[in-house]
């Protein structure tokens, strides 16, 4: 399932739009748009066989999420069989599962007079609602659910959003009434202040609006840039602000060891959420300088004691925008951001360089391997959802493990169980027989890992999911992935710039890469974890097309598509794309005024296409 872009402010929305006309080289900006607004529920996918409801799953990490089939048959709004004719037979819905703010203020009247538990806000007990074990519960808690997308169909039926949401609504599925069909940028603006004013009288919440390209055909050709389509973006409606006071400033230790200082607060209620941390960002922040050097808040400093506007915008962290200086007590301190890391080692922090090698405002740890902080970082982020997912094993249990010396690194996770007649762990409080067969239960199903994964697993400092999943996908195997790491830690320029040709991969990633595989710990650390653990090579693209797996290079100005286009036309087609020619691209795509890679492609004997070609080639 994907994910949205956002935008905050008009000109996002105009940017938006002008990206679109350049990628389909539009002449105007004549485009329809579908104006929706944006429901801050659940989403869900609704996966019909043959017109019968057969799964429901929530958004997950957008690959994998929770079944929670038995629960959604319970929503009126999701019908068991689809009406209509002309129902593909294999048929996802996608939507969002909400309950009304009337319904939840009940709920919560109910929950407190039983001594249960409160929710904080109608999404949250939407949730709680659908992760019941009992579908009789769910029963009892009125959802809504407001289908706006699709996932896999055998076919599409109609050719625009808009009529596809009235397809909808013709199988038996409510679709949000105030969507609109809008014509132009202040059509959408419009939309977007009209739903702005009606948001307070709307008995369910919404945290923006979303605009999407009505022409199916023309969603088709922009594709996605990672998991967010190039045809829709969410307006979201201003942060929700609130004044409090701020009690104290901890440092938190990442797992890379940078600094963040996080302000603890007087707790005070946010748009529904009670909000008690805040982060700092780093030491300038709290000074009121920013990264670039400007000045923040006028040049107001935050001490502990300050009174604090706060900002919360969705699920992003909460922020400080403002201090108000009136109500700054005497007794306000400055706070001195610390010369050594919080750790037993007490070693010596370091502000990191930018790229142009200033001093910039990240502080760090210079332990590195050594500092506990930043092993315990690590090892949580390790087992976490994205990574190896292991069920039972939580921040609380790992931190015991690592306090207690059972799990140092990694690789010690595979080992608990053979561990275990020394270790007894069934007898530490809290275990007992079965959730320690539990436990290692849980452990022993995730030995098999896919390669994106494992990659991201490593921690390794700029390689994040979607990198990881480049990096993945460029190597295919652990083995071929490997291998590379360790020639472009000792500086092989070949292997260097293959990574670098790699889609999404650039000179941060590389040099963190090189300085990961450089460290002999982090070597062994990863030697003796492959040991434990089966590594599954990445998914080949799908696409059967005759570029999949090839390396293109386009070069020259392109009269039938744009380069952006181009690009992810191949990619979709499983091609890899790259910027520079080498004896292992495949093909170069050569337009008028195409030079230096058009030599380079005759010096390496590489195949070269016109524009003409390449599209007869690619089918289109
Ligand atoms: S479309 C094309 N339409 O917003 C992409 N999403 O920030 C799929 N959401 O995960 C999403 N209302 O849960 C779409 N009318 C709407 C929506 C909507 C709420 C949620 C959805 C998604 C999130 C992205």
């Amino acid at each position: 399932m994907l994910s949205l872009e956002n935008a905050f402010f008009e000109d996002d929305v105009r940017d938006f739009v002008g990206r679109i006309v350049r990628f389909l080289r539009l002449n105007d900006d004549h485009i329809d748009f579908s104006a929706e607004p944006k429901i801050d529920g659940l989403s869900m996918s609704l996966r019909y066989e043959g017109g019968e409801l057969v799964k429901a799953a929530t958004r997950g990490d957008g690959f994998e999420g929770e079944d929670v089939t038995a629960n959604i048959r319970t929503l009126k709004d999701v019908p068991e069989k689809l009406k209509g004719r002309n129902v593909p037979k294999v048929c996802e819905v996608r939507g969002e599962v909400y309950m009304t703010k009337k319904a939840f203020l009940k709920l919560n009247e109910r929950q407190k007079a039983a001594g249960e538990t409160v929710f904080a806000n109608p999404r949250n007990s939407a949730a709680g609602s659908l992760r019941q074990k009992d579908p009789s519960i769910t029963a009892s808690r009125p959802l809504g659910f407001f289908a706006y997308a699709w996932g896999a169909m055998s076919f599409v039926p109609e050719s625009t959003q808009v009529d596809m949401l009235h397809w909808f609504e013709g199988c038996g599925f409510k679709i949000n009434p105030l969507t609109k069909r809008c014509h132009s940028i202040s059509d959408l603006l419009k939309f977007y202040h009209n739903i702005e004013e009606r948001r307070a009288k709307l008995d369910y919440d919404i945290d923006g609006v979303v605009y999407k390209v009505d022409r199916l055909a023309w969603q088709e050709r922009l594709g996605f840039v990672s998991d967010a389509p190039r045809w829709a973006i969410a307006h979201k409606f201003p942060a929700e602000r609130a004044m409090t006071v701020l009690r104290d400033i901890e440092i938190q230790v990442g797992r890379t060891g940078s600094f963040t200082p996080v302000g603890k607060l007087e707790p005070v209620g946010v748009g529904g959420v009670i909000v008690q941390n805040v982060t700092l960002h780093n030491e300038d922040y709290i000074k009121g300088i920013g990264n670039k050097g400007e000045v923040l808040r006028e040049g107001r400093d935050i001490r502990i004691g300050d009174t604090v506007v706060i900002q919360r915008a969705g699920d992003v962290i909460p922020q400080v925008v403002d201090v108000v200086l009136d109500k700054r007590p005497k007794t306000a301190r400055e706070f001195h951001f610390p010369k050594k890391c919080p750790c037993p080692l007490h070693t010596d922090v370091v502000r990191e360089e930018t790229a142009t090698g200033e001093e910039g405002s990240r502080a760090r740890c210079t332990g590195e391997f050594a500092c506990p902080y930043q092993k315990i970082e690590h090892l949580k982020l390790f087992v976490s959802r994205r990574a190896f997912d292991i069920d039972g094993l939580g921040e609380k249990q790992l931190q015991y493990f690592f306090d207690e010396g059972w799990v140092k690194e990694p690789a010690d996770i595979f080992t608990l169980e053979k561990r275990n007649a020394k270790l007894k762990l069934e007898e530490v409080e809290g275990y007992g027989v079965t959730s320690v067969r539990n436990l290692f239960g849980a452990i022993e199903s995730r030995r098999k890992i896919a390669l994106e994964r494992f990659i991201y697993a490593l921690g390794m400092r700029h390689v994040g999911e979607t990198t990881a999943l480049a990096l993945a996908r460029g190597y295919g195997s652990w083995d071929g992935f490997h291998d590379a790491c360790l020639k472009v830690a000792k500086g092989d320029e070949e292997a260097i710039a293959d990574m670098d040709a790699l889609d999404q991969i650039g000179d941060t990633v590389i040099k963190s890469i090189a300085d990961y595989f450089g460290e002999s710990h982090n070597r062994g650390i990863v030697e003796r974890l492959t040991k434990e653990v089966e590594i599954v090579d990445a998914e080949k693209p799908k696409s059967n097309s005759a570029v999949a797996g090839k390396t293109v290079v386009f070069t020259g100005s392109l009269e039938k598509m744009t380069r952006d286009e181009a690009k992810a036309t191949a990619e979709r087609l499983g091609a890899k794309v790259s910027g520079s020619v080498s004896k292992k691209t495949d093909l170069v795509v050569a337009g008028p005024g195409a030079g230096s890679k058009l030599a380079e492609a005759n010096k390496h004997g590489v195949k070269v296409l016109t524009e003409d070609e390449w599209l007869k080639l690619i089918g289109e």
